[in-house]
């Protein structure tokens, strides 16, 4: 299997797997604090994807949010959040996702993201543009922040993050925009900017499995992707995210400042 299809068969593979759980009793456990939860269905889905993976490349090397794996030399990484959106997930609320994306050194080069409430699957390769469900997406054309959906997260975080979140919700509430949408799972945010649903995503502080396959999916639909000052995003490391559909990424950014 080439690498983009490898990333939707294990994409789709954990879907299967969410969707087994969601619609049975399964074990929630607490990570880092009482609001990061991880479920039974995190810990199975994340390990059929390096399964199917590992099939078609073995030397590669793996960064999942749910297990360590050990460095090889090869200059290809998987980065796999197995579910995004876990509290939603635990709540019986329909909103969460799969992600795969595959990066070589430190540029992202294939990506699948698959909602199976939806039956939604989004997906990218680079110079390939994006796609949902093999139809091609292109993000919105809106060109002001009046016409504009922004969608943004909270990370685990009830301290300085969260002030700085309510903060710049108050910011662009007042700026105007259109609305502003909170969904729980950032894989499936970045894929909502790149689909045309919405303009506009930022949130405080995401890991590289949140976003890595969501990014390149933004960017092949025509979409910016950077950092809170316009910077570009290290893919290896936890950061502050703005997506958009480039128009108003000027806009989000002087908001932000
Ligand atoms: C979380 C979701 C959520 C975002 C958090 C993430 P998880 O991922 O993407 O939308 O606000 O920052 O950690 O824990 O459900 O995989
Ligand atoms: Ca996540
Ligand atoms: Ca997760």
């Amino acid at each position: 299997m080439n690498y983009l299809d490898t990333a939707i068969t294990a994409a789709r593979e954990a879907g299967k797997i969410h969707q087994q759980y969601f619609t049975s009793d399964f074990k929630v456990k607490t990570k880092a604090n009482s609001f990061d939860l991880v479920t039974e269905a995190d810990v199975k889905a994340e390990r059929k994807i390096v399964e199917i993976i590992k099939q078609s490349f073995p030397e590669h090397n793996f960064l999942g949010e749910e297990e360590n794996y050990e460095k090889t030399d090869s200059p290809y990484t998987w980065i796999i959040d197995p579910l995004d959106g876990t509290n939603n997930f635990a709540s019986g609320l329909p909103i969460f996702c799969s992600s795969v994306a595959l990066a070589k050194d430190s540029e992202l080069i294939a990506g699948a993201i698959y909602d199976a409430s939806r039956d939604e699957l989004f997906f990218a390769e680079k110079g390939k543009g994006a796609f949902l469900n093999g139809k091609k997406i292109r993000v919105t054309e809106h060109d002001c922040l009046e016409k504009s959906i922004l969608i943004t997260g909270f990370y685990y975080d009830r301290g300085r993050q969260m002030l700085d979140t309510l903060d710049n919700i108050r910011k662009f509430l007042q700026a105007p925009i259109l609305g502003l949408r909170r969904l729980g799972s950032a894989a499936l945010d970045l894929c909502y900017i790149a689909s045309g649903r919405a303009s506009g995503f930022w949130e405080f502080e995401l890991n590289p499995w949140d976003f890595s396959a969501g990014k390149i999916i933004v960017e092949e639909a025509g979409g910016t992707f950077s950092g809170r000052f316009g910077e570009p995003v290290d893919i290896f490391k936890k950061g502050y995210i703005v997506a958009s559909n480039t128009r108003i990424h000027p806009l989000m950014l002087k908001v932000l400042d």
